[in-house]
């Protein structure tokens, strides 16, 4: 049982498990506790939203074969990956301004990452900076980096995250230019989010997240904005990461294999040429992602480029994937699929809105409960074998 915090008295002892067994129960309570222009900037894609309904009704197109008289089972669930051992398959995705979602997110999802043994991604454009979350995180931290253009400053962050104890670094690479995220925009949140009487009209019906805000600050992208004297509020589908940082390209990636000398993911693939080339031009790891919808409507689901990515780099070349994950099942989709882990967004800021850390726990909860209970089904203690339980490969090879 998981007891939920930074709920009313009535939820106090409430038995989340009973009362909120699902992600999706968890979506539903957190977008009434937060403000309709931050549910707008966390549950948005771009254009009218279709890639984010591709990933997921591609998710749900890939079936598997169930086994009977399987016996009694007891599971493994744990996962190596970049030479770590995680007693789990998943981890928290990097969120840029999670602090706008629910005040203090950076700290608390580290620190439920580090609680849970998870891998904790913090972002370049979170709302805090890497020296106030690197110890929440311990040994759990990975950092993703979007690209500044000055070689200095570039210097300069990289040394920052390395000594803030961030070990593994996840370069974003499908963020060429800034997407139009119409409803983003529509929602009013500009960066630094400025409250216009709009915006605090609708906070004032959001007492926890509003109570919560008040104690923290407002949010602002604290990491980039100590590398710049900029102030004023910017359109809302700009940030000050994007006066600061360049779109990388092959000679770009080159220079930071030579600066970090960990393990280095390049996230944003979603072909078998790219993936290879990646891996040739030394990144340890690449991450199968369409960003969740939120850069390209007309991408394919990103469940559907996982096997032509797998195919392309060979059985051993490790392959993170994400997009729209919503359960156990999801992560056993995309395991079977090739992938070696599989990371979320959205789903721990539910979590988070939802009941603060105890919420963000639960999400760990429900997704291990879910993998075992899953896992059985298919007569399986661990994730070897499941790839073979495949019914047949939905939509073939997209590479
Ligand atoms: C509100 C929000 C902000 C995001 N910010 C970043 C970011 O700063 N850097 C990045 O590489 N990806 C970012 N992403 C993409 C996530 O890392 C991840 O690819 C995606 O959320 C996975 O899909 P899911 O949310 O359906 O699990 C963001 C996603 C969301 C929802």
């Amino acid at each position: 049982m998981v007891a939920p915090s930074g709920g009313s008295r009535r939820d106090q002892g409430m038995d989340l498990d009973q009362t909120y067994p699902s992600l999706a129960d968890l979506a539903e309570r957190a977008r009434r506790r937060v403000p309709p222009f931050v549910w707008e900037y966390l549950d948005s894609g771009t254009g009218a939203g279709m890639t984010q309904t591709r990933n997921r009704a591609a998710l749900d197109a890939v079936l598997f074969d169930t086994a009977i008289l399987a016996g009694e089972l007891s599971f493994d669930l744990g996962r190596r990956l970049l030479g770590r051992d995680y007693p789990l398959p998943f981890g928290i995705a990097p969120v840029g301004m999670s602090g706008v979602v629910w005040p203090d997110a950076e700290r608390t999802l580290a620190r439920v990452a580090r609680q849970t043994g998870i891998p904790y991604t913090l972002s370049t454009v979170a709302a805090q900076t890497p020296e106030f979350v690197g110890p929440e995180a311990g040994e759990q931290g990975w950092f993703q980096l979007y690209p500044p253009r000055d070689p200095e400053i570039r210097a300069d962050m990289l040394r920052r995250v390395r000594d803030a104890g961030f070990h593994t670094l996840v370069l974003t690479a499908d963020v060429p230019v800034a997407s139009r995220r119409e409803r983003q925009r529509k929602g009013g949140l500009t960066s630094p989010p400025k409250l216009t009487p709009r915006l605090m009209l609708q906070t004032a019906t959001r007492p926890a997240w509003a109570m919560g805000m008040a104690r923290m600050g407002m949010p602002r992208m604290r990491f980039m904005e100590s590398y710049s004297d900029i102030k004023g509020p910017l359109p809302s589908n700009q940030h000050i990461g994007y006066l600061l940082r360049t779109s990388p390209d092959w000679e770009y990636l080159k220079i930071i294999r030579e600066m970090w000398d960990g393990p280095l993911i390049v996230k944003g693939v979603l072909k078998g040429e790219d993936a290879k080339r990646l891996a040739e031009a030394g990144a340890d790891a690449v991450w199968v992602s369409n960003h969740a919808g939120r850069q390209f409507d007309g991408s394919p689901g990103a469940i559907d480029c996982l096997a032509g990515v797998r195919a392309a780099v060979g059985p051993d070349y490790p392959v993170v994937f994400d997009g729209g994950i919503s359960g156990g099942l999801d992560i056993l989709r995309a395991l079977a699929l090739g992938a070696d882990f599989v990371m979320l967004g959205r789903a721990w800021h539910y979590g988070l809105a939802a009941f603060g850390e105890a919420g963000a726990a639960h999400v760990a909860h429900i997704l291990t409960e879910d993998l075992k209970a899953n896992l059985g089904q298919l007569g399986l203690t661990s994730f070897e074998g499941l790839e073979g339980q495949l019914r047949g490969r939905p939509h073939g090879d997209m590479g």
